[in-house]
């Protein structure tokens, strides 16, 4: 047997890895087996709970406040005798984490094989989104198979001299979304179930980025506060996240104002249903930006930048920025111009098809002589 053994420590990773790791169990020639760093905790238990995964293993490296050195070393030191005990043929990791970066160094470490999941991902700016973009890049320098979302990812891995072992996939979130998301979900934190959507217009928030922590934060928080304090017609829901510098700029700068819902993070579940029934999506995450245009929501982005450029080409997602008045006059002309948001609010998919898991399982079992066929790219 294959032993394939995924790493993730993070929400939006085990959201993206949850549903690879049982697509690999399903393979009669591979024993999938499962890490988790738990760089995050209870963000990360949730998304293990919603999928029914069982870790195999599990660092428990999380601290409050805890810093860039600290989730490397601890992941590090750690991942030696996750490898020794579990003995994997190949290391799966996701994205651009601390915890991708330090579970690819690991593998390197210890020889073992690399598959990167989200792979070719750039905005070719070290500082942001940061520190994501340099562990993207060391990622790719480490990993002997590449997944890659997008013929773009491709195109930039192969830019960057990385020739062999590209495969293009989709991305894995959409697998997932096609999972959890039904038109007749009832959500079990009760106040979602009486939000109204038909007769306001909802619009999600989530924000958490490093490289927006101080004044990028302050100036979204408080352009949000403004959107909410002169739109009678809105309701906006921001589930917080559970870093503490996240929290209190919320606490300080949103709490309290009219029609704001500051709420605790939800699972997953709940969170694609709620998605899928808003109006609008601002946010910094990389997963929303993935997962809205697939829902055909609009996407107005609180970052300078994106690494996904592609939803950005179809039309469903702007760029808006950190700078207050911009946020705000982006988001006034998709509440006030209908036709400014029609054109926004239609389905896209260019970042998946539902098959991006079945596409990586058959590129591992092909590369370790499982399987005959080369599986075809993933055609947006
Ligand atoms: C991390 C990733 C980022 C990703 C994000 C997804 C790094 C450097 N950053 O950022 O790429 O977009 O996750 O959410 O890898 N905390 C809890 N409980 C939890 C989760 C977090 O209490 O379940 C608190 C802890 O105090 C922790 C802090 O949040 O120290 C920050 O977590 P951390 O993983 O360091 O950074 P994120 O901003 O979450
Ligand atoms: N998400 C969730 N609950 C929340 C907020 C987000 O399940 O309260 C999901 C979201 O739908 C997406 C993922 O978490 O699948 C994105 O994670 P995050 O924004 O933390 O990280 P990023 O994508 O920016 O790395």
């Amino acid at each position: 047997m294959l032993r394939v053994m995924s790493v993730f420590g993070t929400r939006p990773e085990a959201i993206k890895m949850c549903p690879l790791v049982k697509e690999l169990a399903s393979r009669p020639g591979i024993e999938s087996l499962c890490c988790v760093t738990a760089q995050h905790r209870q963000m990360l238990d949730s998304v293990l709970e919603v999928f029914g995964v069982q870790p195999d293993y599990d660092l428990d490296i999380m601290t409050p406040r805890q810093t860039l050195s600290s989730i490397t070393s601890k992941c590090l030191l750690g991942m030696d005798e996750a490898i020794e005990r579990l003995k994997p043929d190949m290391i799966l990791v996701h994205g651009d984490t601390s915890t991708t970066f330090a579970g690819a160094l690991s593998a390197f470490y210890h020889q073992v094989a690399v598959g990167h999941v989200e792979a070719g991902l750039r905005t070719y700016d070290k500082f942001s989104p940061f520190p994501e973009e340099m562990n993207r890049v060391l990622t790719s320098n480490i990993a002997d198979m590449h997944f890659c979302p997008t013929m773009g990812n491709r195109e930039n891995l192969i830019k960057e001299g990385h020739v062999r072992d590209l495969f293009i996939t989709g991305n894995t979130v959409i697998d997932a979304l096609k999972t959890t998301v039904q038109p007749d979900y009832r959500f079990s934190t009760e106040a979602l179930n009486k939000l109204p959507y038909a007769e306001k217009k909802v619009l999600l928030v989530t924000c958490h980025r490093r490289e927006n922590y101080g004044e990028p934060m302050k100036q979204i928080m408080l352009a949000l506060r403004q959107v909410a304090e002169s739109h009678e017609e809105i309701e906006l829901v921001y589930p917080v996240h559970l870093s503490p510098v996240v929290r209190e700029a919320a606490d300080r700068y949103l709490r309290g104002a009219p029609r704001v819902h500051l709420i605790d993070p939800l699972p997953a579940d709940e969170m694609h249903n709620l998605m899928a029934r808003c109006y609008l999506v601002l946010t910094d995450s990389g997963g929303l930006q993935e997962e809205a245009p697939a829902l055909g929501k609009p996407v107005l982005v609180l970052r300078r930048e994106t690494e996904r450029p592609e939803a950005v080409a179809a039309g469903t997602v702007k760029l808006a920025g950190v700078v207050q008045d911009d946020i705000v006059t982006m988001a006034e002309r998709l509440l006030r111009d209908q036709s400014a948001y029609e054109a926004m609010a239609h389905a896209v998919n260019p970042y998946g098809d539902g098959n991006a898991c079945r596409r990586i399982a058959d590129a591992i079992e092909w590369r370790y002589g499982l399987r005959t066929e080369k599986p075809e790219d993933y055609q947006a």
